[in-house]
Parts: structure tokens; sequence; C-alpha cells
């Protein structure tokens, strides 16, 4: 409310202002500088023209005032070139001569052989507004320019019958017309006749010719037979400019640049020469310092609807309706009418009241607007931030190198994941770990995915980060979480993946301790499973682009679907090793129980410590058993080191599975045994390549074994896995073509043992 009033107040001070200073301007009348004289005789005589001194802008604009006339002539310069309207539109007029060349029939010739002469360079006779006429009947009119260069045209009238012409037509009988090219600036005139006239004599003695202003003359034929001609003066519209330069350049002289105060400048044809206008709103003259005044149109124009009240405004005006009506108050406008009809017996206090609310309600929409506006500004500006510290640029830069590699990856943006966690809320999380957090999402199209929100504080890893995934991009293996796209316009970076909808092996295995009962994952999914990892991790070490180490593999890193597949997961401790490079030193990172021994003492990583780690999943799967167990007594501790010497003491069916172990396994279980035995030695050179273990373990699946479906440990869960599994394994999508058949064989062969 205060505000308002408050507004109101300072309304009406700037009204009285606008009043006072608007009454006590002179009226201006006079359009010459201060101290000269205005006018001579009838003619006013404005600025740039003067009558000597400073009065002209320049000698070009130097007007005579020959006092021996009454009323006074004015005349252009010191010429004797009568000026009859000088207009500050850059125009002026002037009178000229005709020519003329009369006869008489006793071979008696007058003539006048007139000739105009404008010495100044600023001055040029309008070619639209001016056009050349000769008259007669034996007449040829020539007239010569000139225009910075010379130039002659011309018009040729000629009758053999003086009843032949027709008054108004300059067609060339009796009467010629021609137009003049732009910026004359002097020309003479010449007639000429064939025949001395002799032919059309006496009914026409004389040819005319002269430049006049288009509407000043019209032909009658009354003015074949005349001799006025001879005193006769046409007027002529020049056109004036100042200067001979363009705008622009005259602008930079500000002591002598002819434009004042509200005023524009305007360039003049060829740049050569400016002339200067008031602004809309203003009269007066632009050449004069204060010429130029407001016009008070609620006075010269009246232009409010009665009922409004108008206010002159500089350079315009406004039109007010009262307290309570709406419109622009304007008579070509909507003028002022009441809102609704049906309330307009609505008291004016009430509309006062209303006023005032509307308006206060305005502001403070106004605030809120403003201020949800700089938040936006704010947020998408940190998001900006945020990208280019998360290496967004980086990372556009390498996609757009990288053309050709997978596009369906997405950049998302941060309010798309923020909609479909939730908002990052708790009964989202599907995970935690040292990497980060992870989410499940819905996306826009409901597709579900998982969204990882990663741990990165130092800057410096940033490149890393994108180099990541940049590799994760072009991994496309099918027991590879595939990524789908990141986010980084939030502070930390986020990895949107694929679900998996089944958990991770380790639940799997280990039941997660919370229900023991539960049938435990079947030998042939296990071994099923392993092979799958083995040819992923194969897969990241030689067949990708670069060479990965995924250095973090564990039972709690390989998830399942629904299918169990694995798909190996977690790349946030990977690390790219360029192609020249077979190791390098990083700060040791991993799991303890599945960390390479040799990686731990030298910190020198290769391809070598995921095929530890490989190794002790195997032995978790054989087993059943946990990497670490503190439970256990300290020899059997880490599992690793306890397997090992178990089998060196030959004791290996001690430690396997009780839950997978049977006669028709037993040898299959051997195999793999010994396998898992030589990925955790201790010398990283003497344990298998995954390629070598991936085969292996491929071939393994197809010995001959009893089928689990007849193992006494099987649930039904299991038998609905068999199928699962068998359709699988019919895909064929993952086991090498190398031992396909062989594989379909065995298991031809192994059904035909089962029955
Ligand atoms: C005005 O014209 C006169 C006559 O040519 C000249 O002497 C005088 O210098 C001119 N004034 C200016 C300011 O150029
Ligand atoms: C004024 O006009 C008269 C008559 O044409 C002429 O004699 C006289 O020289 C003129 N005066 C000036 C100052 O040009
Ligand atoms: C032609 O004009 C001259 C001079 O005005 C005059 O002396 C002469 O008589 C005229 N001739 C005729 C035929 O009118
Ligand atoms: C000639 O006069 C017309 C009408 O006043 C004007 O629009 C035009 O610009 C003038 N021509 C030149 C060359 O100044
Ligand atoms: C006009 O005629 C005069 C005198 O013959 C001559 O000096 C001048 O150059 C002519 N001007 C033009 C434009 O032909
Ligand atoms: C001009 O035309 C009129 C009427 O057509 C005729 O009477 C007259 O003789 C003509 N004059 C000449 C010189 O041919
Ligand atoms: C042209 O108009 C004048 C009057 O203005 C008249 O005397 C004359 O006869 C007219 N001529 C023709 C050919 O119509
Ligand atoms: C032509 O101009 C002269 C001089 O300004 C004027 O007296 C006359 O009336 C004008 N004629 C026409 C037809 O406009
Ligand atoms: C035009 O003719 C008049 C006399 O008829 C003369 O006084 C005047 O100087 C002439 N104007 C020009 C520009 O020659
Ligand atoms: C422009 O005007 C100035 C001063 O009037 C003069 O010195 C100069 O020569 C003129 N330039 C041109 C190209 O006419
Ligand atoms: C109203 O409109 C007419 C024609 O559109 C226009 O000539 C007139 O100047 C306008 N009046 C005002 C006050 O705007
Ligand atoms: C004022 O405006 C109203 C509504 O537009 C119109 O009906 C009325 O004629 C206008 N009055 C005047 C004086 O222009």
């Amino acid at each position: 409310m205060c505000l308002t009033r408050f507004r109101s107040f300072v309304l009406v001070l700037l009204l009285n202002v606008i009043l006072t200073a608007k009454a006590s301007t002179p009226a201006a009348t006079s359009q010459a500088k201060p101290g000269c004289q205005s006018r001579c005789g009838d003619i006013i005589i404005p600025y740039p023209f003067g009558t000597g001194g400073d009065c002209n802008i320049t000698e070009d604009f130097f007007i005579t005032c020959n006092t021996s006339f009454t009323p006074n002539k004015p005349f252009v310069s010191t010429s004797n070139i009568e000026v009859i309207d000088i207009s500050l539109d850059g125009q002026l007029r002037i009178l000229s001569n005709a020519s003329y060349d009369c006869y008489n029939t006793s071979g008696y010739r007058r003539w006048l052989y007139f000739s105009l002469w404008l010495g100044l360079p600023g001055f040029s006779i309008n070619n639209t507004k001016n056009r050349f006429t000769a008259i007669g009947c034996d007449t040829y009119a020539r007239v010569d320019g000139f225009l910075g260069q010379n130039y002659a045209t011309g018009c040729l009238s000629l009758c053999s019958n003086i009843t032949d012409v027709s008054n108004g037509s300059c067609s060339g009988i009796g009467c010629c017309q021609t137009s003049i090219p732009k910026g004359v600036r002097s020309y003479n005139i010449t007639l000429e006749s064939y025949d001395n006239h002799a032919a059309v004599l006496p009914e026409n003695p004389c040819s005319y010719a002269f430049i006049a202003e288009n509407d000043n003359y019209s032909f009658s034929s009354t003015d074949l037979l005349s001799f006025d001609f001879q005193d006769k003066q046409f007027p002529v519209t020049l056109d004036w400019k100042i200067g001979n330069t363009s705008c622009n350049e005259a602008e930079k002289d500000t002591m002598n640049f002819g434009c004042k105060e509200n005023s524009n400048c305007n360039d003049s044809e060829n740049n050569s020469g400016y002339f200067c206008k008031c602004y809309e709103g203003y009269n007066g003259n632009p050449y004069l310092s204060n010429g130029c005044k407001d016009i008070n149109e609620c006075e010269t124009m009246s232009p409010c609807n009665g009922t409004a009240s108008c206010i002159n405004l500089p350079g315009t005006y406004n039109c007010s309706c009262p307290v309570g009506y709406e419109g622009d108050g304007r008579k070509n406008g909507t003028g002022c009418s009441l809102p609704n009809k049906g309330q307009s017996k609505r008291s004016p206090l009430i509309d006062v009241a209303l006023g005032t609310s509307i308006g206060f309600l305005g502001l403070l929409l106004g605030i809120v607007l403003l201020y949800w506006m700089l938040r936006r500004k704010q947020i998408s500006k940190l998001r900006e931030e945020y990208f280019q510290q998360n290496g967004g640029i980086l990372l556009r830069e390498q996609l757009s190198r990288r053309q050709g590699y997978r596009e369906d990856v997405k950049v998302f943006a941060a309010e798309e994941l923020e909609k479909a966690t939730n908002n990052y809320h708790e009964s989202r999380i599907l995970g935690q770990g040292g990497q980060g957090t992870v989410y499940k999402g819905i996306l826009g199209d409901n597709r579900v995915v998982a969204i990882k929100k990663s741990i990165i504080g130092d800057p410096s890893q940033v490149e890393q980060f994108i180099n990541e995934i940049m590799v994760l991009y072009q991994i496309n293996h099918r027991n590879v979480v595939k990524l789908l796209g990141c986010c980084l316009e939030t502070q930390v970076p986020l990895l949107v993946y694929e679900y998996i909808t089944n958990g991770t092996l380790f639940h799997h295995l280990h039941n997660d301790g919370d229900d023991n009962d539960a049938p435990s994952l079947p030998w042939e999914a296990r071994l099923r499973i392993a092979t799958e990892t083995a040819e992923a991790l194969s897969y990241l070490h030689s067949s990708a682009s670069v060479p990965i180490i995924h250095r973090d593999i564990k039972l709690a890193n390989i998830l399942l679907d629904d299918n169990f597949i694995a798909k190996v997961s977690d790349f946030g401790a990977s690390r790219l090793i360029p192609s020249d490079e077979a190791q390098i030193t990083t700060m040791v990172q991993g799991t303890f129980g599945y960390l390479d021994p040799e990686y731990m003492i030298t910190s020198l990583l290769t391809e070598k410590s995921d095929v530890y780690s490989f190794g002790v999943v195997l032995i978790e799967l054989l087993t059943g058993q946990k990497a670490v167990c503190f439970k256990r007594s300290e020899e059997k501790r880490v599992l690793a080191m306890y397997f090992v010497s178990s089998m060196k003491e030959d004791r290996l069916l001690d430690v396997l599975d009780p839950r997978v172990l049977n006669d028709e396994n037993v040898e299959q279980l051997k195999e793999v045994a010994g396998l898992a035995r030589r990925c955790v030695r201790m010398k990283g050179e003497e344990r298998p390549t995954m390629k070598e273990v991936a085969h292996e373990l491929t071939g393994l699946q197809a010995m001959p074994k009893h089928p689990w479906s007849e193992s006494k440990l099987m649930g039904e869960e299991a038998e609905y896995l068999l199928g699962d599994l068998n359709s699988t394994y019919d895909d064929g999508a993952t086991s090498s073509t190398m031992g396909y058949d062989s594989i379909n064989n065995k298991i031809t062969f192994q059904l035909d043992r089962a029955r």
C-alpha cells in the first residue's frame, strides 16, 4: 500500500515538472539563429541560411536580401537567382527565366539565351520535381547541363497547322517535355528553328524553353501566339544539403556538426552531404541548438477521447482514462469504456481499493517471478559449471571425435534423472559402495535403469572418468552391464546403466544369510556364470579397442538377470591400459580377499590381476565359501590361500561345496579347481590369460556329467532354471563357435544317458 501511494506521489510530481517546464518555454517562431535577420520580404530565412556573418552556416548558405525591391527580395548567395521559399526539409525554391527566340515576317529575330549557374556544390536541381519544357511549332530546344560532368538533352516540337495542337498535351505538337537527370547544378538553354518559323507565322512567332516545377506549367494553344514568356519566370525546386560528407564522418567533428538536440542526421544520396530532421513528436529547426521542440499533441491534435485526460510527454503524449475506465483513451484507439457494464455502479472508493490491491498483487507477483527467474538462472549456471567441472566439454569432444561408436548412448539432463529416482529417494537405493550409490530409476519412457552416483572429488580424475565413460560406451558385450548414458550437470557425475533384475552372484551364492533353506545355485549354473564372466573379462582384456582392467572382480560385481545370465558391472575402479604399456602403476585398489598379492606388493597393475580375482571367484563358486570370513579359523580366513593349501595336501574334496558335489560332476569340479589354482598363482606370469580361462571353461562345460536335474539337492526353482538355461544355450550367443557342436553332441549324449 505504502509503495503504491509513494509511486502515485512521484507520478504527480513528475507531471508537475513536465507541465511547469512546458508552460515556461517561450513560443518559438523565429527559425533563424538568434540575433539574425529571420526574413527577407515575405520570405522566411531559417538557419542554416543567413544573411552574413555567423547567420549562415557556411558561405554556400549566404542569402542576399536586396532592399531595393518592395517587398525586399532574397537571392541565392550573390547571384541574381531569386529565392521564393526555403524549407527545412532540404529544399529551396528559386525562380528561373525562360529562353526565347522570336521572329517576324521581315526576318527580324529577337532571342534570349538563358543560363542558370548555381556555383554551389551543395545545391542541385531536384530531378523529380522539375522538368524541361519547350513550346513552338518550329522548335528545337536543347538543355546543356552540368552535374560534375556535362550532359545534354532536349526535345523537338513541330506543327504544320496550328489547329493540330491540343491543350494540356506536351507530346511534340506545339509543346514538348523531357525530364532532367539527377544532380544538375547548372544549365544553358539553347533554342533553334529549322525555318525561322516561316511556315507557322503569324500564328506562332516564338519558341520558348524553360525548366520549371512539374505542375507549374500546363500547355495552352494560346501560348503559341503570346509574347508573355519573354518576362515570365518559373519556380524551380533545388535540393540542399550540408557539407560534402556522410553523417558518420560529419559527426566526428562535433564542433561543426549541423544536427543539434533531438534530431536525426540523414545521409543525402552519394553520402556527399547530410541533412537533419527533428525526432518524431518534435518540430522546429534541427540545425539550431534547442531548435527541435516537443510538439504538444494535446493542444495541436486533441488526440484523446472526451473523457480521457491528455498528458503531453517529450516526443509523445498519453491519454489516461478516468479511474474505473479502461482503454488507451485515444480517439483513434479504443477510447475509454467501463470494463464491465454489470459492475458499473461500483463506488469509486472500491475502484481505488481494487486498483491498489491489483497493483500490489502485480508487484508481488513480479517480485516472485523475478526471484524465480534469477533462481533458475542460478541453477542452470551451476549446472553448466558442474558440467564443465565434470568434464562435459571433454566428453562432448570425445563423443564428436568417436562418431561411429554406439549411438544409443545418451547424455541425460539432471532433471530427468531427478525425476526418475524420485529425487534420489532412500527407497530407491539399490546398493552402496566405495564407488558410489546406485539408485533404481524409472525414466519417462518407463524404462527401468540403475543410476550410479559416482564419488569423484579430485578434479584431476575428471579426464580419467571421461575416458572410462568413453570405454564403457564402446563396450557392447552380452555379459557386461550396458551403460546407457551419463549426466554431468550434477556436482557428482551420474552414470545410467541398464537395470539388472536378479541381484548379485554374491546374493545367490551365499544367500546373503537371510534364507538358509533356499536351494543353492546349482553347479551347472555356477559353471556357466563363471564361463560368461570369463568371456566378458577376456573381451575387456583383448577385444575392446583399448584393453581394460576391471580391477574389482568379485561376486558382488557380477549381476544376474532374469535368466541368470551374468553381467559384469562396476567399472568404477577400472583402468585403461594404453596399448604400448602392458602394465601401469596405480594406487593399490580392490577388495581384500580378491586382491592380487603381486599387485599389492609391486603396485604394478596388469591384466593378470583380474585373473587372480577371477580365480578367487571360481574358488568361491567351487566351495560355496566367502572369499574372506573372519568367523573362520585363522588359516582358513583367506579362502584362496586355504583352498590352495588344501589342494596341495590333496584335501580338495573336503573344501568343495557339498551342496553341488556329486559323483557325476566330481571330475568337472576337479578340473575347475585346477584352473582356479592356476589363476591364483603368486606370480602373475604363471597365471593363464583370461582368454585361456574362458576357453578352458567353455570346454569344461561340455564335459560328461550327471544332469543336475537329478541332483538330490535340486528344488523346483532349479528345475525351472534348467529349462531357462537350456534355452539360453540354444541361442549359442556367448559360446564360441569353436566348441559349439561338441556341446550340442554332449548334451544329447548326456540326456540319452539320463533316460
Ligand atoms: C556567411 O556568408 C558570408 C558571405 O559569403 C561569409 O562571409 C561568411 O563567412 C559566411 N558565414 C559563415 C559562418 O561561413
Ligand atoms: C538589388 O537590385 C537592384 C536592381 O535589380 C540592383 O541594381 C542592385 O545591385 C541589387 N543590390 C544588391 C545588393 O545585389
Ligand atoms: C519586325 O520587327 C522589327 C523590329 O521590331 C520592325 O521594325 C519590323 O517592322 C517588323 N516587321 C514586320 C513585318 O512586322
Ligand atoms: C526531390 O524531391 C522529392 C520530393 O520532395 C524528394 O523525395 C527527393 O528526395 C528529392 N530528390 C533528391 C535527389 O533530393
Ligand atoms: C553555358 O554557356 C556559357 C556561355 O557560353 C558557357 O561558358 C558554359 O560553359 C555553358 N554551360 C554549360 C553547362 O553548357
Ligand atoms: C489549317 O487547318 C485548317 C482547318 O483544318 C485549314 O482551314 C487551314 O487552311 C490550314 N492551314 C494551313 C496553312 O494548312
Ligand atoms: C485551349 O484553351 C484556351 C483557353 O484556356 C482556348 O482559348 C483555346 O481555344 C483552347 N485550344 C484548344 C485547341 O482547345
Ligand atoms: C507557377 O509559379 C509561379 C511562381 O511561384 C506562380 O505565380 C504561379 O501561379 C504558378 N502557376 C501554377 C499553374 O501553379
Ligand atoms: C530573369 O529576367 C529578369 C527580367 O526579366 C531579370 O531581372 C533576372 O535577372 C533574370 N534572372 C536570371 C536568373 O537571369
Ligand atoms: C568538401 O568540403 C571541404 C570544405 O568545404 C573542401 O575543402 C573539400 O575540398 C570538399 N571535398 C569535396 C570532395 O568536395
Ligand atoms: C486518426 O486516424 C486518422 C486516419 O487513420 C489519422 O489521419 C489521424 O491523424 C489520426 N489521429 C490521431 C489523433 O492519431
Ligand atoms: C470516446 O470513446 C468511445 C468508445 O470508444 C466512443 O464511443 C466515443 O465516441 C468517443 N468520444 C469521442 C469524443 O471521441
